[in-house]
């Protein structure tokens, strides 16, 4: 008998500042316009130097862990680029955090935005085959290109947590998918820079011309076509990203089905476009923003688009279950977006210029000023303190 494999839980977490992308517009001497409608978004993830990737994928896998669940994961899947050591997994810290069984394998996986969506099809062919197991995938990064640069406006962070099981709330995976690799040099970041470099407008061309690769994949090895799909998510690296995927497909569904697919793409960038990117977490993002604000039906199928730099493209499916809204905390994510503070432009570059250096001497962080659960005291020993909070 086949096992449905899948997304049990969805967990989200950025945190409690942001900044607005009129000040930044205004202060860079650009049109508001070209921010908010050319690139799409509206507010950005700020990250206060108490938090990293292990900090904040904590505290989004905090908020769908039971205790029953922490019992029974078998595997901690990281995906990120924005790694606090170049041996020791960041899934090692999190396991420990979230106090996880020894029994647990914790592992990092990087290939740029892409490494979530590895975590998540190795994670559900795991349980495929131990349909009792637990395997809890993450995505969290920071996106920084700095100050002044053409990518700023695309900056942002965040974590998604999902938990992957058999019989899942969410979306049941289809056991096909479609995926692509290139070397391409559109986006990287060499050990030892903490902002990425980047060739921004061949970046969104190799976005664009791996999704049509993986999408004709996809349909010639299923035989479904746009028709099959009620909706779409994409890696929405800046959401006028995902509005032009989109729009490449558009073209092979009907009047009809255009206005529903339109409208479901409305729903999947809405809390993108108030976060920012967030690299391996950001197409989870956007799934969780269509599942929150979208208008679906269980049994819908929805497609999903990721893309990592350097590159990799990968196409997949999956239906909606008919419990899906008990997968995730609706309200909670609704508060956590909605009760962050704005800071200026001025406390956003100080902010920028305080992220905590991988190596140096003992540092002591102001966490006084930190709301989350999860958090990151300093450095000492050039060991990284990470603390919790109930
Ligand atoms: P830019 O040079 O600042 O912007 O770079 P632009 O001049 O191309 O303008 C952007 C859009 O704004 C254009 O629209 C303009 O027409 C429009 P488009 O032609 O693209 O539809 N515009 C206006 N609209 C309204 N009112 C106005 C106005 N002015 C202009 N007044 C760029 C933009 C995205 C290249 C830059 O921000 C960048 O380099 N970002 C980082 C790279 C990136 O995000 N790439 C995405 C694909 S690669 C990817 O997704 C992987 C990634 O997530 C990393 C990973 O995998 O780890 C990045």
């Amino acid at each position: 008998m086949t096992v449905t494999v899948g997304i049990d839980q969805m967990g989200f977490y950025t945190p409690h500042l942001y900044l607005d992308m009129t000040a930044l517009a205004q202060a860079r001497g650009d049109d508001p316009a070209k921010y908010h409608v050319g690139i799409g978004q509206d507010k950005q993830a700020v990250i206060p130097p108490t938090q990293d990737v292990v900090t904040m994928a904590a505290n989004a896998a905090a908020q769908i862990l039971t205790p029953a669940d922490q019992k029974t994961i078998k595997m901690v899947l990281f995906g990120t680029e924005s790694g606090v050591d170049n041996s020791k997994a960041t899934a090692v810290y999190l396991a420990h955090l979230l106090d996880l069984p020894a029994d647990t394998r914790a592992i990092e996986i990087k290939q740029a935005c892409y490494g979530a969506t590895a975590g998540l099809q190795f994670a559900a062919d795991y349980v495929r085959s131990h349909p009792t197991a637990k395997v809890l995938v993450i995505g969290a990064d920071i996106a920084r290109y700095g100050l002044r640069t053409a990518g700023e406006v695309t900056q942002g962070g965040g974590a998604v947590a999902m938990l992957v099981t058999a019989n899942p709330r969410i979306l049941a995976l289809d056991p096909v998918s479609s995926y692509h690799t290139a070397d391409v040099m559109d986006f990287w970041r060499p050990l030892g820079r903490s902002e990425a470099l980047v060739d921004g407008k061949y970046s969104t061309n190799v976005y664009l011309d791996f999704f049509r690769t993986v999408w004709t994949d996809y349909q010639a090895q299923t035989h479904r076509t746009i028709a099959d799909f009620a909706a779409f998510a994409f890696h929405i690296p800046f959401t006028k990203m995902g509005r032009k995927a989109l729009r490449q497909i558009l073209p092979e569904a009907t009047p009809d089905q255009q206005t529903a697919l339109t409208a479901a793409f409305e729903a999947s960038q809405l809390d993108n476009r108030n976060v920012g990117n967030l690299y391996t977490g950001s197409l989870y993002l956007s799934l969780l923003s269509l599942l929150r604000h979208g208008n679906l039906q269980p049994g819908d199928r929805i497609g999903c688009y990721s893309y990592g730099s350097g590159a990799e493209g990968e196409f997949y499916s999956g239906r909606l279950q008919p419990d899906y809204r008990a997968g995730f905390n609706d309200a909670a994510v609704t508060a956590l977006l909605a009760k962050r503070r704005a800071v200026s432009v001025a406390e956003y570059e100080e902010l920028f210029q305080q992220q905590l250096d991988l190596t140096g001497t003992d540092v002591q962080l102001p966490v006084g000023t930190d709301p989350a659960p999860y958090y990151l005291a300093g450095r000492q020993h050039q060991q990284r303190q990470y603390r919790h909070r109930s």
